[in-house]
């Protein structure tokens, strides 16, 4: 029996499989609405047996945004381009679907990846001014960031939390804040971008002090039997930033609130980072937060291999996987995983009959029959 395959529980989330899509940016929405790309990218994506869907970076408030082309949630009109979105994928796919909320902080006003993913200056068009816990930029010859008072950190909590009265309103299953990858909570967090003096600086106490908040006003304002977890950084590779021991203490300090679970991945807050990359490279970090917090653990990172994931599962070292780009390259990657490892997976019946000879039993509900 693959370990894999079996379910599992987030609140109260029933998760068919432990494979989880990560949430992946396309820089295609316009003014935070999603369009037919996404209709496409997440009606594909929701064919593909997976266990749970993660939407992408989704921009609490438009200076939060990653780039202008950033999916949001903070109008009625994103709201309402999603709805379109979320009812498409809901007709033809049982797979829960939850939204990744968060704010860019000093690393907001970017051009996406394939125009160079440098910072738009808040002169040039399409720029803005952006806001972080203190003035320092991401690299030393960038704009610097506005430093959030007290009125500036009120403002950023009521945004996280009217776009999750937004997911709660559009029925999505699920919120993961983005608390990683060196965007604004994680740059509250760690020494590297946060030189405050005030209580939300300083110690680490102090450090997490922010995010904390902001875990707690999400979690106030979404379906109490609806799982809310985050997305931490267990290390910015960079000596004397946020760390693993940083991470431990966050997540017993959400666990203790109720979070649901721990999507554990690394880097982003400086291009000083001296990543170790490697197959599973990021696992050990999921192994630690599980064994230390207790609460289930997402692992993330250059897991590509059906054998790979299920040896993560079945070792103990992580609850569940989250593959990126092997579901952008393999959208049936479950499928093929599921065959490999003898178990079974749901598929739309209208691709029943592409089930391979060699795995009759692979395809659950399969019955189809003609004159
Ligand atoms: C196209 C693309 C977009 C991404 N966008 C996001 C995002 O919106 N939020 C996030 O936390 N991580 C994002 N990531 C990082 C992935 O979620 C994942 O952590 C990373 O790619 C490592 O996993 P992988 O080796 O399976 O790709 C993105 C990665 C890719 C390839």
């Amino acid at each position: 029996m693959s370990r894999l395959f079996e379910p599992l529980t987030l609140g109260s989330l029933r998760l068919a499989n432990r494979i989880v899509i990560a949430p992946m940016c396309q820089y295609s929405a316009r003014d935070g609405e999603a369009g037919d790309w996404h209709l496409i990218h997440l009606g594909h994506l929701a064919l593909s047996g997976a266990g749970l869907m993660i939407l992408e970076a989704t921009a609490v408030s438009p200076e939060g945004r990653i780039s202008p082309q950033d999916l949001g949630l903070y109008s009625d009109a994103d709201e309402a381009a999603l709805a379109r979105v979320l009812k498409a994928v809901r007709a033809h796919s049982p797979m829960p679907v939850s939204i990744q909320l968060s704010h860019a902080g000093r690393k907001a006003s970017s051009r996406p990846p394939w125009d160079g993913g440098a910072q738009i200056r808040p002169d040039e068009p399409d720029g803005w001014k952006t806001e972080a816990p203190s003035p320092v930029p991401h690299s030393p010859e960038e704009d610097p960031p506005l430093e959030l008072d007290r009125a500036g950190l009120e403002r950023v909590r009521g945004r996280f939390v009217r776009a999750t009265e937004r997911a709660a309103r559009l029925g999505l299953d699920g919120i993961e804040i983005h608390g990683a990858h060196g965007y604004l909570l994680h740059q509250f967090l760690s020494p590297i971008a946060n030189k405050r003096t005030d209580e939300y600086g300083g110690s680490l106490e102090n450090r997490m002090r922010f995010p904390l908040e902001v875990y707690d006003a999400v979690r106030a304002a979404f379906p109490a039997e609806k799982p809310v977890w985050m997305r931490i950084s267990a290390t910015d590779w960079v000596p004397g930033g946020w760390d693993i021991e940083g991470t431990v203490a966050l997540s017993k300090a959400l666990k203790a609130r109720g979070c649901a679970a721990i999507h554990v991945t690394t880097g982003g807050v400086s291009p000083e980072q001296a990543i170790k990359l490697g197959p599973g490279y990021q696992v050990p970090y999921a192994r630690r937060v599980k064994a230390e917090v207790g609460l289930p653990t997402v692992a993330v990172g250059l897991i590509t291999e059906p054998e790979q994931a299920e040896a993560i599962i079945a070792d103990g070292e992580a609850d569940a996987v989250s593959l990126a780009r092997a579901m952008l390259y393999d959208p049936r990657w479950p499928w093929h995983a599921a065959a490999k490892l003898g178990a079974r997976v749901s598929a739309p019946k209208q691709y029943w009959r592409s089930q391979p000879r060699e795995y009759k039993d692979l395809f659950e509900a399969v019955s189809f029959g003609q004159r």
